[in-house]
């Protein structure tokens, strides 16, 4: 590390498809201490010491040679990984933050409150001018699956188990949440699909879970069950779910994230009459929460702390 560049922390943030301006401000502010400068306007590149991304143009990291720190302004984080610059040795730190949990959290509960509510059959009775009071289950009796324990996985069931539903997850190693039963490891997960009523995906996006809603993981589902995939769309088969959905054997999803985003127009979701689709606004990245997590975690780092949440590479999250 040069003099100048232990000398005061430059920051670039190198992000596409988010409000620079505004991380430029929130930055400044949350971290008097450092210099921030924004793509492409990074000056010499020898003085950044950290990187703020989200999807960071091609190439970028490869060219900060000293590079002690890369900071996602996502919780999600197989792009940054998937880009061949990415220097092996600086640790990637992902983001776990009370604005996006709080989010997801709202939007898992909404979506699982309408399911286990019957709103899309009130709206058919609705067009249909049909007045049809039915008794829903007690929350109890619904079956809520969680595929991922962590930060959002983690919180939503916990919220869940709060309405009393009957919730489990299911998570690489064991995770003990207050009234959430664990099922874990691939061993586990067809326990775990046969008594899940209603999906909630929040997996990371790794080798291990690209394309685990499919085909086969569905046929596992009780017949009618329900699918709420708010993670990352290649999490999910898209061919398999028309055909679960068009046979019965799920009755409706909720899609937040795609293969392809946005979502071509001509793609058949859009149309599907049991698919709602949602454009990536499940949980959004809030500045003012987010910018001071990421302040906080640039001080452990530059102090020699270990940082939590920072990305274990050879697990890909
Ligand atoms: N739609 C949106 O707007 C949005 C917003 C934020 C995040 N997300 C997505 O949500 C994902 C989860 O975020 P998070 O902060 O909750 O992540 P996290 O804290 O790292 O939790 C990930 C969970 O998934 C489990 N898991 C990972 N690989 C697995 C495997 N092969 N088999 C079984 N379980 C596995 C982990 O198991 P262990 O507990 O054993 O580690 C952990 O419980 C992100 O990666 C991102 O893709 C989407």
């Amino acid at each position: 590390v040069t003099a100048a560049a232990a000398a005061r922390p430059v920051v670039l943030i190198a992000c596409q498809g988010v409000d620079t301006d505004a991380w430029l401000a929130a930055l400044g502010r949350e971290l008097p201490e450092a210099e921030v400068r924004v793509w492409p306007e990074a000056g010499d590149l020898a003085e950044i010491t950290l990187a703020v991304v989200w999807r960071c143009p091609a190439g970028v990291l490869g060219r900060l040679p000293n590079l002690r720190g890369i900071f996602s302004l996502g919780a999600g984080v197989e792009a940054v990984l998937a880009d061949p610059q990415l220097p092996a040795s600086v640790p990637l730190v992902r983001l776990v933050d009370p604005g996006l949990a709080t989010g997801m959290n709202e939007f898992v509960t909404m979506r699982v409150l309408h399911y286990h509510r019957d709103m899309d059959g009130y709206a058919a009775d609705q067009r249909s001018h049909t007045w049809a009071p039915r008794a829903p289950p007690l929350p109890q009796d619904r079956r809520v699956g969680i595929l991922g324990a962590g930060a959002l996985g983690g919180l939503c069931a916990r919220t869940l188990a709060g309405f009393g539903f009957d919730v489990a997850s299911w998570s690489r190693s064991p995770r003990v949440i207050d009234g959430v039963r664990n099922y874990c490891g691939r061993d586990q997960l067809s326990d775990f699909l046969r008594r899940t009523e209603i999906l909630v995906c929040l997996l990371p996006l790794t080798a291990d879970t690209d394309g685990i809603i499919n085909r086969r993981t569905l046929a596992e589902l009780p017949r009618g069950a329900f699918l709420i995939n708010v993670a990352r769309g290649r999490h999910v088969v898209d061919e398999d779910l028309i055909e679960a959905l068009d046979s019965g054997r799920l009755a409706a999803a909720t899609l937040d994230v795609f293969r392809e985003e946005p979502l071509p127009p001509q793609h058949p979701f859009w149309s599907h009459p049991k698919i709602t689709v949602v454009p990536h606004i499940s949980a959004v990245t809030q500045v003012a929460t987010a910018s001071r997590t990421v302040a906080t975690n640039v001080r452990l780092l530059l102090a020699g702390c270990s940082v939590p949440d920072t990305v274990d590479r050879s697990r890909g999250y």
